[in-house]
C-alpha cells in the first residue's frame, strides 16, 4: 500500500455481511485531504453501510479502513475524528439552535466561554443569525438541516460524512444548499465524504464520485471521467441519461471500428480492439443525430414515436426495427420530425464510447490474479529448485 500524505481515509478490502449476505464487496477507496468525495449509487447498493463503518457505528466484516494513516477498527465513533450529518436532521426537539449546536463541546465539558464563541462563528457560518433560541418545529427543513451541519462541524472535524443530508428538502432549497454547502466545504477545507443517489447532485458538487452498484464500487473519478468516460454499462445509464447498444465489431481500420448492431451499422473510433469482439456502446441523447436521408457508414434505421418537451431541450424517441428505444436531444430550432417519420441514427464515431460490463472487468480482475499467482508459483518454484 501507498503512504501518501494527503490520503485521510482509506478503505482495504473492505467487506460487510448481514446474514451471510455480501451489501459491501471488496472496497478499496482512498480519499484526500480536503476532497470533496461522493457516494452515488441506487437505493440499497451499500452507500450508508459504507459511511457507517467510517464512521465507527458498524464493524466491517473483513478489510480494514484507516483515519490519516492509522488503523481504526478499534476506535469508538466518538474516538475517531468524523462526523456524520443524517438526512433526518437527528435534532433535539427540546433544545434550541444554540444549544443543539453546542451539545457536542458540552459533552466534552469545553469551557462555557469558549462554547459559546464558537457556537455564535458556526451560527454565522451556516446563515443562522436572529435565530438562536428557536426550537427545531420553529424551523423549515433547510434551517433544520443547517443546525445539523453546524452541530456537526463545530466539533472541528477532519472529516465530515454526509448521509443524503438534503433528501428531505423540496427541488428549489436542494440546489440552493447544494451550492451552499459546496462553498462551505471549499471554505473550510474540510474532506466531505457525501452519499448520495441523485446523479445530479453528486455531478454538480464533488471533487471525485464513486459509483456503487450492488456492493461494488464499479468506477471511481471526476465528474468528467464519470460522466464522459463511463467504464460500466452501469455506470453509463446511472450517471447521465444514455442510449446503450449490444453490437459486434465487424471490420477494424485502424482506430476506427465498423460495428453491426441489430438494428444496422455504424462506425466508431476506439483503439485497441479486435474483429468480432462484442462490445457494448453508450451514446448520450445529445451526441444522437436524426436524418430523413442515408448518412455514410451508418444504417440503423428507426421511427419516431414520441417527442417530449424538456425545456431547452426537446428529447425524440426513435423505436429501431429491432424495437430498442433511443432518445435524441434535438433543439427547437431542427428540422422538425413528426412522429410517425422513418429516419436515420447516426453519430459522430468520436462521441461513442464503449463500455464494459462488470462481469467482463471481473473477469479481467480475475485473469490478471491468476497471471500473477502463476508468477509467484514459477518464481517460488525456481527458487526451490535452486536451492535443490
Ligand atoms: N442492519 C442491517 N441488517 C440487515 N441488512 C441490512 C442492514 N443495514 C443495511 N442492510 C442491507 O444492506 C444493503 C445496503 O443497505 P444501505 O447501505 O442502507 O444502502 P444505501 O444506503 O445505498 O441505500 C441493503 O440491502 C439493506 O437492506
Ligand atoms: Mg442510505
Amino acid at each position: 500500500m501507498s503512504n501518501n500524505k494527503d490520503v485521510i481515509v482509506r478503505l482495504i478490502d473492505v467487506e460487510k455481511e448481514f446474514d451471510g449476505v455480501k451489501v459491501v464487496k471488496k472496497l478499496n477507496l482512498e480519499v484526500r485531504e480536503g476532497e470533496f468525495l461522493t457516494l452515488l449509487g441506487p437505493s440499497g447498493c451499500g452507500k450508508t453501510t459504507t459511511l457507517r463503518m467510517i464512521a465507527g457505528f458498524s464493524h466491517a466484516t473483513s478489510g480494514e479502513i484507516e483515519l490519516e494513516g492509522k488503523n481504526v477498527a478499534d476506535l469508538k465513533p466518538n474516538e475517531r475524528d468524523v462526523n456524520t450529518v443524517f438526512q433526518n436532521y437527528a435534532l433535539f426537539p427540546h433544545m434550541n439552535v444554540e444549544d443543539n449546536i453546542a451539545f457536542g463541546l458540552v459533552e466534552k465539558r469545553v469551557p462555557k466561554a469558549e462554547i459559546k464563541e464558537r457556537v455564535a462563528e458556526m451560527i454565522k457560518l451556516v446563515q443562522l443569525e436572529g435565530m438562536e433560541k428557536r426550537k427545531p418545529a420553529q424551523m423549515s427543513g433547510g434551517q433544520k438541516q443547517r443546525v445539523a451541519i453546524a452541530r456537526a462541524l463545530i466539533n472541528r472535524p477532519k472529516v465530515l460524512l454526509l448521509d443524503e443530508p438534503l433528501g428531505a428538502l423540496d427541488l428549489k432549497l436542494r440546489k440552493q444548499m447544494q451550492l451552499e454547502l459546496k462553498h462551505l466545504q471549499q471554505k473550510l477545507g474540510i474532506t466531505f465524504i457525501y452519499v448520495t443517489h441523485d446523479q445530479e447532485e453528486a455531478l454538480t458538487m464533488s471533487d471525485r464520485i464513486a459509483v456503487m452498484n450492488d456492493g461494488v464500487m464499479e468506477q471511481i473519478g471526476t465528474p468528467d471521467e464519470v460522466y464522459n468516460h463511463p467504464k460500466t454499462k452501469f455506470v453509463a445509464s446511472f450517471v447521465g441519461e444514455s442510449n446503450i447498444l449490444e453490437s459486434y465489431v465487424e471490420a477494424v481500420r485502424g482506430d476506427l471500428l465498423r460495428i453491426s448492431l441489430e438494428a444496422g451499422k455504424a462506425v466508431l473510433h476506439a483503439p485497441g480492439f479486435k474483429k468480432e469482439e462484442m462490445i457494448y456502446i453508450c451514446v448520450r441523447p445529445e451526441n444522437l443525430q436524426l436524418s430523413q436521408t442515408p448518412i455514410e457508414h451508418f444504417s440503423i434505421r428507426g421511427r419516431i414515436i414520441e417527442h417530449i418537451f424538456a425545456g431547452s431541450v426537446i428529447k425524440t424517441v426513435v423505436e429501431l426495427i429491432n424495437g430498442q428505444r433511443l432518445r435524441v436531444a434535438r433543439h427547437p430550432g431542427e428540422e422538425e420530425l413528426e412522429v410517425g417519420t422513418y429516419v436515420y441514427v447516426f453519430w459522430n464515431p468520436k462521441k461513442a464510447i464503449i463500455v464494459h460490463t462488470v462481469e467482463e472487468q471481473i473477469y479481467n480482475i480475475i485473469e490478471q490474479n491468476s497471471n500473477r499467482m502463476y508468477k509467484e508459483f514459477v518464481e517460488k518454484y525456481s527458487a526451490t529448485t535452486e536451492e535443490v
